[in-house]
């Protein structure tokens, strides 16, 4: 089974509504409408609309950065999955190490807000990373493997088709360190190897596997060359239309 790669942009807590439509427009325009890499970008909240509408026609998929786990009701301060669709959002990218580590998010959290995603029918992209302390205690593999493990509990086979996991090592998220090649397909492999614990064989062979932290344009291709890396999750890089762009042409060059 060929993954496509998925290509998407975390903009985080960036951009003004002017900025991030002139981005989302510019975006738009460098990647054009044709192409076999499927590309999203996640503005903030508040500018979904006037992204969403910079967008319109292109190729490019509107996403969120996050989504609260339960419906619409006295949550102050959150989002629902049915805003998100209500602004036209189609994938929502959720327990990301800024999440966990910054706010405190529980892998069981992480789960449920999974768990409501699908149900609701968005997608979800699930991060999934080890601290640097983690890596260095030889600890990788039982903390990614662990988060795979409780954020997907109770989502079905089916509903597998539209999860994307991301590996991203925390210590590679904007400090300008990427995991080598070899470093993120280890982890990748192994990722997809619990996968078909998980499910099965099918499941393990079709889910897309990005690759988070610190991606640019001049590490792309040599990431994106990796048998079970199948695209990426852009922070700082996506922020910059040439840069971004040049990530995603590397996946239009190496597409499988
Ligand atoms: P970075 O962020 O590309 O700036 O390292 C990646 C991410 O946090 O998704």
């Amino acid at each position: 089974m060929s993954r496509r790669f998925y290509i998407a942009g975390n903009w985080k807590m960036n951009t003004s509504r002017e900025s991030g439509v002139a981005l989302a427009a510019g975006l738009a325009k460098a990647i054009g409408s044709g192409g076999s890499v499927e590309v999203g970008v996640a503005p903030p909240f508040v500018y979904l609309l006037p992204v969403g509408e910079a967008l319109r026609g292109s190729r490019i998929g509107l996403m969120a950065q996050n989504m609260c786990c339960e419906d619409d009701g006295a949550f102050t301060g959150d989002i629902s999955s049915r805003m998100l669709k209500d602004a036209g959002v189609a994938a929502v990218i959720l327990g990301h190490s800024e999440r966990r580590h910054v706010f405190g998010e529980s892998d069981e959290l992480i789960n449920r807000k999974v768990v409501k995603a699908l149900s609701d029918g968005l997608k979800a992209v699930l991060c999934v990373g080890e601290l640097l302390e983690e890596r260095q205690a030889g600890g990788t593999p039982d903390v990614v493997s662990q988060q795979v493990k409780i954020g997907l509990e109770g989502v079905s086979r089916a509903a597998m088709s539209d999860v994307t996991i991301a590996y991203e090592p925390v210590w590679a998220i904007g400090t300008g360190v990427t995991a080598s090649p070899d470093q993120a397909q280890e982890v990748h492999a192994m990722i997809r190897g619990l996968l078909e614990n998980l499910y099965d064989a099918g499941v393990a062979a079709g889910t897309r596997i990005q690759y988070g932290g610190s991606v640019k344009a001049d590490n792309a291709r040599e990431l994106l060359a990796q048998p079970d890396i199948d695209g990426a999750l852009v922070g700082g890089a996506s922020l910059k239309v040439d840069q971004f762009a040049a990530i995603v042409q590397a996946g239009e060059d190496l597409s499988r």
